[in-house]
């Protein structure tokens, strides 16, 4: 199997990171892989913002989780209680992904979302080519509501990506996938 089929068939979400420090260089390349996905009308919508700080980090997973206690939905607020729940999972390095409101090149707002989640992708897997662990992270979503989390102006926060060493065993479980999801025409 070709470097890119193990990746795509490889690369799991994890949960669990060393203090092992990202090299300066590998977080380059992780965010240059991003900024080679494929974008509606080549729009490039995106900014992306890196947290590589301890403190920084630690202060944003506290206010996700004060956001998702406050979020009134019951599974979600109880996510945010759990003393042992961390957001960003102790990750060295967290990548925000913001999404531009409005297209320059196309006046419309229907594909910052894709691109900016084409762009997820691409670093989540070229990450695992080099060796390090990610995770997407969707439930900054309750913080979004009422904290823009350093979006430039014109740009909304989309998501969080965890960036780090794996230091868990989560990498190796075994993947199934559901079956009858694909229909030959
Ligand atoms: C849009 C999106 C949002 C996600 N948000 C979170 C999240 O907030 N926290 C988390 O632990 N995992 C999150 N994930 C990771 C998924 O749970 C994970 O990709 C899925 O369970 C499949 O596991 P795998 O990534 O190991 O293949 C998100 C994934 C996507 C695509």
């Amino acid at each position: 199997m070709n470097e890119v089929l193990r990746a795509i068939f490889e690369r799991r979400s994890i949960r669990k990171y060393s203090a092992e420090p990202v090299k300066r260089e590998d977080i380059e390349t992780v965010l240059q892989a991003g900024l080679h996905a494929p974008t509606g009308a080549d729009a490039e919508p995106w900014r992306f913002g890196v947290l590589a700080d301890r403190k920084m980090i630690e202060d944003l997973d506290e206010r996700a989780r004060a956001a998702m206690r406050e979020s009134g939905i019951e599974r979600i607020a109880a996510m945010g209680a759990n003393p042992k729940y961390r957001i960003f999972f102790g990750a060295p390095v967290v990548i925000m992904i913001y999404g531009e409101r409005t297209l320059r090149k196309t006046g419309t707002h229907l594909s910052a979302l894709a691109d900016c989640s084409a762009a997820i992708q691409n670093m989540q897997l070229a990450a695992f080519s080099l060796g390090l662990g990610t995770c997407w992270i969707g439930l900054l979503r309750y913080l979004f509501a009422t904290d823009r989390c350093m979006a430039p102006e014109g740009y909304d926060p989309l998501y969080g990506m965890t960036l780090g060493y794996s230091a868990g065993p989560e990498a190796v479980r075994p993947r199934t996938r559901r079956e009858g999801t694909v229909t030959w025409f």
